[in-house]
């Protein structure tokens, strides 16, 4: 089961508003996974998202360590940022552990580590429509991302 929307922000506001939404809804388990190109806002979601579920610290770009963890106080989120590992190296790190564990998980670059991901998962494409605006093109695969991207279309996206 498939579902997709697509959501066209005009302002950085926005961007975070969507990823405020997204994380009233995250729950243990909950994967999403972010593709689009270098200053699309990947990282920038993560940060609003992180703060929606009770992350007080500051969330940067994990492309040099890969993995951060924080305790969020709603749930624990796992950032990634795959951008620089090989299929194999994912494979070897067990992400499995951080995928199917307590807390949510982000993924930057997701689609380079693609046959590795949950088949359930939410997957968000940002694209840049000059200055702030940016199309978000947003993909519930699974029953329950699905139900998420029915409700985003329900509240009159794009
Ligand atoms: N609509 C928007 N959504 C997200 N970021 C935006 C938006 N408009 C402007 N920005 C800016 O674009 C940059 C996105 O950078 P970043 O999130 O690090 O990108 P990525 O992680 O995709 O490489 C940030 O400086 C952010 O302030
Ligand atoms: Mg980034």
């Amino acid at each position: 089961m498939t579902s997709q929307t697509v959501w066209t922000v005009k302002s950085e506001q926005d961007t975070i508003h969507l990823a405020e939404l997204l994380a009233a809804w995250a729950m243990p388990g909950t994967i999403l996974a972010l593709d689009g190109d270098l200053g699309a806002g990947k990282t920038r979601f993560s940060q609003a998202f992180a703060k929606g579920i009770g992350v007080s610290g500051i969330v940067n770009s994990p492309t040099f360590t890969i993995i951060k963890e924080y305790n969020g106080e709603r749930l624990p989120l796992y950032h990634m940022d795959v951008y620089r590992l090989s299929e194999q190296e994912a494979d070897e790190l067990g992400l499995d552990d951080y995928f199917y564990g307590d807390g949510v998980t982000i993924v930057e670059w997701a689609s380079l580590i693609e046959a590795l991901l949950p088949p359930e998962r939410l997957q968000l494409y940002i694209e840049h429509m000059g200055g702030e605006a940016r199309r978000i093109s947003i993909t519930g695969m699974g029953e329950r991302y699905a139900g998420w991207c029915e409700q985003l279309k329900a509240m009159g996206a794009g």
